[in-house]
């Protein structure tokens, strides 16, 4: 049985390397974020407005207890899903389990170039943003490299960057 959850800060490219990961495994992909917002028919956006950063991280924890009871899956979680509660032990009981690691300069231009809006990067300016990478990436560090492997990205910029990805991923794993 396969089951596998990509872990990182947002714009590590979880949900990029994820997909590219299931097809090439022929696994079913699952996304923690859009199976939340298919779930309660709201954006993630929507739930931090409407019931707080509180509320999000108990529906997340929740979420993240159904889908990673799937077998032969493999699973992207939110930025901040191994750093609340005991979801980080869980995963690590539940997966195997890797932290997609990229420097702040990466998370910066991958966060730039992509489309999906994130609440808590939403009003900031291009310096506050970066300086919220850092910070807020030394906080969740701790978090992440409790992960059982860890793979370095660099710029995901075109989709030969994406198979390497995927490539040494599965070396990694011997899958
Ligand atoms: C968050 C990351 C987001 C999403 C939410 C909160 C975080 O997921 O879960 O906006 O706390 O880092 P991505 O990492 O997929 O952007």
């Amino acid at each position: 049985m396969i089951r596998i959850i990509l872990i990182g800060f947002m714009g590590a490219g979880k949900t990029t390397v994820g997909k590219a990961l299931s097809q090439s495994l022929g696994l079913p992909f699952y996304d923690l974020d859009w199976y939340i917002e298919d779930r309660y028919r709201k954006t993630i956006s929507q739930l931090f407005a409407e019931k707080g950063e509180e509320g999000f991280r108990k529906i997340e924890k929740d979420i993240l207890n159904e889908v990673a009871e799937f077998e032969d899956v493999i699973i992207s979680c939110g930025g901040g899903t191994p750093c609340f509660f005991d979801n980080m032990d869980y995963m690590n009981r539940q997966a195997q389990t890797i932290y997609l690691k990229a420097s702040p300069e990466v998370l910066y231009r991958h966060l730039k170039m992509g489309k999906v809006e994130r609440p808590l990067l939403k009003d900031k300016t291009e310096a506050e943003m970066k300086q919220f990478i850092r910070d807020m990436l030394k906080t969740r560090e701790p978090f992440y490299s409790r992960a059982q492997y860890t793979l370095n990205v660099n710029l995901l910029e075109n989709y030969d960057k994406i198979k390497d990805s995927v490539r040494l991923l599965r070396e990694l794993l011997n899958i």
